[in-house]
């Protein structure tokens, strides 16, 4: 079954039907969901998602732009939720220069700091990275040594994705890899191994063709696996398949 490897159900654009929805989830063939903190508000949610669906799964951390929010008072906080074996991954980690809503040497500071913390707590991370390939490449050169986990959303070159998957990085694929102007990443889905892609949607962000610009679900991610399979020309099954175990290995389950 279809595994979303980075939804985000707590967000308030689910608060009216999340129940209904989740509760579809089985009959429309995704098998399991990991709900990746983005803010501090996030965290008390993803507890209570994971604690009530049995296939659900959790990442606490702080996403870039939240970054100003994080102190050591709430840093101590994550640490002692990510001891919750339910609670699969640190992230989403990294860094923004697109939306810039922090100081640059912020957003290094806590994304290190949640890199080291990935690795006292032996847990894989989820790396969020937007118009910052150099100092993303950097930091992770320096600190994540070791460290294991997915490139979220991934919207660099094609040597980057190489660069990472030598790292035993797994790279996103999401709804934008079926826009019609998303070349460059149709390439790398053509170039890379299936081994190293995890299906993810980025909920409620990012819907695929034919539903973009509504609110996505992980129901959708049944168009990003035919993309991939075209683009690759291979069946669906198998992508789903492979894509599933890939998301399995990552997150050690
Ligand atoms: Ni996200």
């Amino acid at each position: 079954m279809i595994f979303d490897t980075h939804a985000h159900y707590d967000d308030n654009q689910f608060e009216e039907d999340c129940e209904t929805l989740l509760n579809s989830m089985a009959d429309g063939g995704i098998g399991t969901i990991v709900d990746v903190g983005s803010s501090i508000a996030s965290w008390a949610k993803i507890e209570e998602l994971v604690k009530r669906y049995p296939f659900m799964y959790g990442a606490i951390g702080v996403h870039p732009d939240e970054i100003g929010e994080l102190d050591e008072v709430q840093f101590q906080r994550m640490r002692e939720l990510l001891k919750n074996e339910k609670m699969v991954a640190v992230g989403e980690i990294g860094l923004d220069y697109y939306w810039d809503k922090e100081e640059h040497d912020l957003q290094k500071k806590w994304f290190i700091r949640q890199l080291n913390l990935a690795k006292e707590l032996n847990k894989p991370v989820i790396i969020h990275s937007r118009d910052a390939a150099a100092d993303t490449l950097d930091i992770m050169k320096e600190h994540a040594r070791g460290l294991s986990g997915v490139i979220h959303c991934f919207s660099y070159s094609a040597e980057l994705a190489r660069e990472y998957i030598k790292m035993g990085f797994y790279l996103g694929i999401g709804g934008v890899v079926t826009f019609k102007n998303s070349k460059k990443l149709k390439e790398i889905v053509r170039e890379i191994p299936l081994e190293s892609l995890v299906l993810e949607t980025d909920s409620p962000y990012l819907a695929p063709v034919p539903n973009r610009g509504k609110r996505n679900s992980s129901l959708n991610l049944v168009y990003v696996a035919e993309e991939i399979a075209g683009l690759k020309g291979i069946s669906y099954d198998e992508v789903v398949e492979q894509t599933e175990k890939n998301a399995k290995k990552l997150y050690r389950l």
